[in-house]
């Protein structure tokens, strides 16, 4: 369980909080590049930690975030004309550039200095692994962009999805770390079989966030480890066939974006990869058209079978992994109460996570610098290895990231 006011303290990213401030200082997922897809085409709309922006492309191809309401009598950016590097407020004609400096100001008399004083929020944007990303902290302390696997990679050879969830970031972080919920929520295999259940957990601090480890006694004296990252501040990264990654980014205190990526290092996904596994398996959850909400969503009970369910064939009734945690996720309220949880064993990385997240922002309230600034620590590896029974987890794992930085050192 959690303090009240902890609990705030990890959940909360608007504006002037915390743990908002903290987050402000890494790049930020937007849109997808193709939602502005050419220069001067319509602006979207984009809600990111609470701020209500805008998205556009200028006349020259560069992307731009700026804030919705136009500075001048706060009319919305978003019914604005694209035109001639900049976006202009059809109130009154006002006009803003990329950078957030007014390029326009007809309404008013000539030589009029308003001009020259007014500005709109903007935000510098990078392009990069198929999205545009924001960084919304102070200008000065701009980072280099995180060398994350996924973006680096032809787009040939990665798979981006994303969807609505009606919950707070870090309910979805912690169920991405949550591994003891597989053998249930989504396999059903478990039941009463506690050997199908994980029996060891770790957690291990890093320079970018923590390696976080599951292990399973596979055979007499040896244990099975499966390490899944945790990037700062809200990216994790596992090994799985093929690798694939997660991003929950707050668009408010109580709904994130989770963005779902499939990718291979070395080659492209094969169609009947994508053919299987976003039609059949249901892995990646089908939106509403034209939107991000998932067609199973909490208004329709996530068109629970429960027919399905008792005749045990399913163990949830709910179709597709991404529907089952969402809907189990957002069950647990917008913002879970953590102060009336019961944790167990079974949850120990959840409780690393939150203590590494407290300390997180404990230390940035201190002045030190977050966490996995440095780009180059975001190469580290989502791996699986066995161990004999005791050996140490964390030892491993330091020798695995002082071989990843020992190959990085050597470039
Ligand atoms: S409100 Fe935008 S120009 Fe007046
Ligand atoms: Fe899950």
């Amino acid at each position: 369980m959690l303090s009240h006011e902890d609990n705030e303290l990890l959940t909360r990213t608007n504006v002037g909080t915390p743990m908002g401030d903290l987050m402000r200082r890494y790049w930020i997922p937007v849109v997808f590049t193709d939602q502005i897809a050419k220069p001067d085409c319509p602006p979207v709309r984009v809600q990111l930690l609470g701020e209500k922006l805008v998205a556009f492309r200028d006349t020259k191809g560069r992307p731009g975030l700026i804030d919705e309401r136009c500075p001048h009598r706060t009319a919305s950016m978003f019914f604005g004309r694209n035109e001639e590097c900049g976006l202009r407020c059809v109130y009154h004609g006002w006009k803003f550039d990329i950078h957030g400096e007014c390029v326009d100001l007809p309404s008013e008399p000539e030589g009029s200095n308003l001009q020259r004083k007014v500005r709109i929020k903007a935000y510098p944007c990078h392009e990069q692994g198929g999205l545009v990303w924001a960084y919304m902290g102070p200008a000065e302390l701009k980072p280099e962009f995180p060398e994350l696997e996924w973006t680096m990679v032809p787009d040939s050879h990665r798979y981006v999805t994303r969807r609505i969830q009606e919950c707070n970031w870090l309910q979805g972080l912690e169920g991405g770390f949550d591994t003891s919920h597989l053998a249930f929520l989504h396999r059903g295999t478990a039941g009463t079989n506690r050997r199908v259940v994980p029996s060891q957990y770790a957690v291990v601090p890093t320079e970018f966030g923590f390696m976080a480890g599951t292990g399973r006694v596979q055979k007499e004296g040896e244990v099975n480890w499966a390490s899944n990252l945790m990037c700062m501040p809200f990216h994790k990264v596992f090994a799985t066939s093929p690798e694939a990654a997660h991003m929950w980014v707050p668009i408010d205190d109580e709904n994130t974006m989770l963005y779902s990526v499939d990718y291979w290092p070395d080659r492209p996904l094969s169609e009947e990869y994508l053919e299987r596994t976003i039609t059949h398996h249901g892995i990646h959850t089908e939106n509403l058209p034209g939107t991000d909400i998932p067609i199973h969503n909490k208004s329709n009970d996530y068109n629970i079978d429960r027919d399905l369910q008792a005749s045990g064939e399913s163990y949830t009734g709910m179709e597709g992994l991404g529907v089952q945690d969402a809907g189990i996720q957002e069950s647990m309220g917008p913002i879970a109460d953590r102060s009336i949880e019961h944790l167990g064993v079974s949850d120990t990385a959840i409780i690393q996570i939150r203590k590494l997240l407290l300390q997180s922002l404990k230390d940035f309230a201190d002045g030190k610098t977050p966490p996995g600034l440095d780009p180059v620590s975001y190469r580290a590896r989502s791996t699986r290895f066995d161990l004999p029974e005791g050996a140490s987890f964390e030892e491993a794992i330091k020798e695995q990231l002082k071989r990843d930085y020992g190959s990085v050192a050597a470039e």
